[in-house]
């Protein structure tokens, strides 16, 4: 079994986009500003989002995080969108999710610029995406995509099972593989998905995406598997500093004995997608500087 090292794949992808940058400014461009607007104080997204900002700062470019009560009206959300989507120093931001209940995260989405949207949440993209036009890529999907590049991972003709159809997760990471290059046949499957196991077993490659702690277990999987783990779920653990502990959705003691190789939580898919946000506001950035 090898381990697939986000940390150490996403620290490769961050030092070539800091060398980018470090060459624009050089060449007198201003840095890349990225944005965060994020509602309430849900302590994972103040996280993910401390993380982006520390990950912007690795690599050159300016952040800024917009903090709104968790009381923001719908209307005040959609202003400050409207704000982002104006301001010409910004070239790409993100509404962290999830949003409470009150807000209607849908329109939230609709209302960005879909060439700001370095989250590639916005309907715009995600239609670009699944016609394999150039579009933003949401960030977890790309950031699996580049880990099994960097691994020289086959998915040519390889049986694919995701398991979880999100929106941001699953249902575009199963377009994305059994689109070219990677031409893989790919079986969604979801909670109402019958005899799971009997599809699992047939996998080379699963991607389990469904939020649930330790859900894929050894028996599930075939010999030599190639096993990517979404899966980030805060379970309590008084014996730790902060009084939980990040769990996959794979059982991972187990199923490592019998997978070929398989992403560590944390510190295989978390990373990837941090990186590639990174990526999609570069890109974000040259569209818009029309830098190649
Ligand atoms: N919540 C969970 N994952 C994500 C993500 O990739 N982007 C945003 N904006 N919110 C999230």
């Amino acid at each position: 079994m090898e381990l697939l090292d986000g940390k150490k794949a996403a620290t490769k992808v961050q030092e070539d986009i800091a060398k980018e940058v470090a060459y624009l400014k050089e060449k007198g461009h201003r840095a890349p500003h990225l944005v965060a607007i994020l509602v309430g104080q849900n302590g994972a997204s103040m996280t993910y989002v401390n993380n982006k900002v520390t990950a912007c700062e690795r690599v050159g470019f300016a952040s800024s995080v917009v903090n709104l009560p968790e009381s923001v009206t719908q209307e005040e959300l959609l202003g400050e969108i409207q704000k982002l989507n104006q301001d010409t120093t910004i070239d790409g931001f993100i509404v962290q999710l999830p949003l409470p209940k009150h807000i209607k995260e849908q329109e939230v989405l609709l209302a960005i610029n879909p060439d700001k949207d370095a989250d590639g949440f916005h309907p715009t993209n995600f239609g670009r995406m699944a016609l394999g036009l150039e579009a933003f890529i949401p960030a977890t999907p790309y950031g699996i995509l580049e880990l099994l590049s960097q691994y020289q991972i086959p998915t040519d003709g390889k049986n694919v099972v995701v398991i979880g159809r999100s929106d941001i997760v699953g249902r575009p990471i199963s377009i994305l593989l059994s689109q070219k290059p990677w031409n893989a046949t790919v079986t969604l499957t979801h909670s109402r998905t019958q005899n799971l196991a009997a599809l699992t077993q047939k996998a080379d490659i699963i991607i389990a995406a469904l939020g649930s702690p330790n859900f894929l277990k050894a028996e599930m999987i075939k010999e030599g598997a190639v096993i990517i783990d979404v899966g980030i779920t805060r379970v309590a653990d008084p014996s730790t500093k902060k009084g939980f502990r990040i769990v996959g959705d794979v059982d991972f003691e187990n199923v490592k004995e019998k997978a070929s190789y398989i992403t560590p939580v944390p510190g295989g898919v978390g990373p990837m997608t941090i990186a590639m946000l990174m990526k999609n506001t570069l890109n974000a950035y040259k569209r818009t500087h029309k830098i190649q």
